[in-house]
């Protein structure tokens, strides 16, 4: 069994299976979040809901919170071969929405959650051409880890990107062991260096510990 796979378990009546967020980028978030203070929301790789309840139940109290989550619900393909994911998907969904329906019902102000069920290219291209060029504050990138996966991800995502707002990439460093060896197509590092130089003078690149990778907009 993969080290990341935790056995079930319940945290404050919430329904997670492995620590991924908690024990990685929340205590970054438990600083940045309250600067970047976010309303409109987008993440790419939901899961079981973890980063996005831990959004909701942040910024709830503080007002209205638009929270749109993109996943197939399929898992990724670096997980197919038996990595840390849930063989059964279809339970990660229902703990999804067990797990977000709990963090609204205890929200003090509005809460709009937008499941988008699909490839992450698919739907980010739908919300632009919805109109949503320049629209979410805080976008938050943990879906596919395959490098043309993720490019696309950034790009779309820095369309969708408010000027000021900012960018999560997860798993910076993140890479497989494979029989190989590291391969940097299969990694989020490669795009992530492309994109950050691509886009040197659009961005500012946030100071934080380097597993995830935290951009700002500045420029269209
Ligand atoms: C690491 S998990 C997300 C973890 C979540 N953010 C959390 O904090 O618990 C990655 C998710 O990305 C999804 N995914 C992988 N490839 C995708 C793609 N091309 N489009 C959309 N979702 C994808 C998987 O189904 C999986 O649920």
């Amino acid at each position: 069994m993969n080290e990341d796979r935790e056995d079930a378990f319940s945290s404050d009546q919430y329904q997670y299976t492995n620590r991924w967020f908690s024990g990685g980028a929340k205590s970054v978030w438990d600083k940045l979040i309250p600067q970047v203070d976010p309303s409109k929301i987008l993440e790419i790789g939901s899961y079981e809901g973890a980063s996005a309840c831990y959004l909701i139940d942040m910024l709830s109290p503080r007002g209205r919170v638009e929270m749109h989550c993109i996943d197939t619900w399929e898992g990724g393909i670096e997980h197919k071969s038996g990595g840390a994911f849930e063989s059964d998907m279809t339970s990660v969904e229902k703990r999804f929405l067990h797990n977000t329906r709990l963090s609204i019902s205890r929200a003090q102000n509005e809460v709009v959650l937008m499941q988008h069920r699909g490839r992450s290219d698919d739907e980010l291209a739908r919300l632009v051409a919805e109109g949503r060029r320049g629209y979410f504050d805080f976008i938050y990138v943990d879906g596919s880890h395959q490098a043309p996966d993720v490019l696309s991800d950034a790009i779309l995502s820095f369309v969708l990107l408010r000027k000021n707002g900012v960018i999560a990439f997860d798993d910076y460093l993140w890479q497989e062991r494979l029989s190989y060896g590291a391969d940097p197509l299969r990694c989020p590092k490669l795009v992530i260096d492309a994109f950050t130089n691509i886009f040197f003078r659009k961005i500012r690149i946030i100071s934080a510990p380097l597993q995830q990778l935290y951009v700002q907009k500045i420029d269209d």
